[in-house]
């Protein structure tokens, strides 16, 4: 004869609220691993993108010598656009990483310039991009000084990039370097505050 299992109802209840749970407790856990998911990618920067750091070497921006080590004895009054670069990777995916080297006569650079972190006190590294809303700055043949096309933001790198002229609200930071063999090399971060958009 065949035996009917019955089967208790208030077990049946208890298994299919605890099934219930599981399920819930199972969704929402794939719902927080897509949340933390898309998060994640957000908060990432790539090393190209990480700011200049001590240690990186100041590589040519651009040009026939674009990725190489800048010499002293290449540069001059006229800036040079560089890229930190650390290990094999060129810090070119920011545009806030682009710096420009300058070098000056013996006794031209003088305070707020901090001396200590030039190159022999000739060799001075800025960032290259205006602290108003961020454009680059050019060279102006004319004085000697950092203009920035895009409203007239006007800094003297002779003195510390301070601000000379229109409406950027600090200096352009100084880079601190040194000379490491006949490389130039970070010796730590920015000394002010970036543009940082
Ligand atoms: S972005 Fe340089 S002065 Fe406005």
């Amino acid at each position: 004869m065949t035996k009917i299992k019955r089967t208790d109802p208030e077990i049946s209840r208890r298994k299919f609220i605890t099934g219930a749970l599981i399920t819930t407790g199972a969704v929402s856990g794939v719902g927080m691993l897509s949340v933390l998911g898309t998060l994640r990618p957000a908060n990432r920067i790539t090393p190209d993108k990480e700011p200049p750091a001590e240690g990186d070497i100041l590589v040519y921006a651009e040009g026939d010598k674009a990725g190489q080590p800048v010499k002293v004895s290449d540069l001059d009054e006229s800036p040079t656009r560089v890229y930190p670069k650390a290990g094999d990777v060129v810090k070119n995916g920011d545009p806030n990483n682009l710096l420009l080297l300058m070098r000056f006569p013996q006794g031209e650079l003088k305070e707020p310039t901090e001396l200590d972190a030039t190159v022999q006190g000739t060799v001075v590294a800025y960032s290259a991009i205006c602290t108003h809303l961020g454009c680059q700055v050019n060279y102006k043949d004319s004085d000697g000084t950092l203009l920035c096309p895009c409203h007239s933001g006007n800094y003297d790198p002779k003195e510390g990039c301070k601000v000379i002229g229109g409406p950027p609200p600090r200096p352009l930071p100084q880079l601190p370097i040194k000379l490491e063999g006949d490389q130039i090399i970070a010796s730590g971060e920015f000394l002010g505050e970036p543009y940082t958009g």
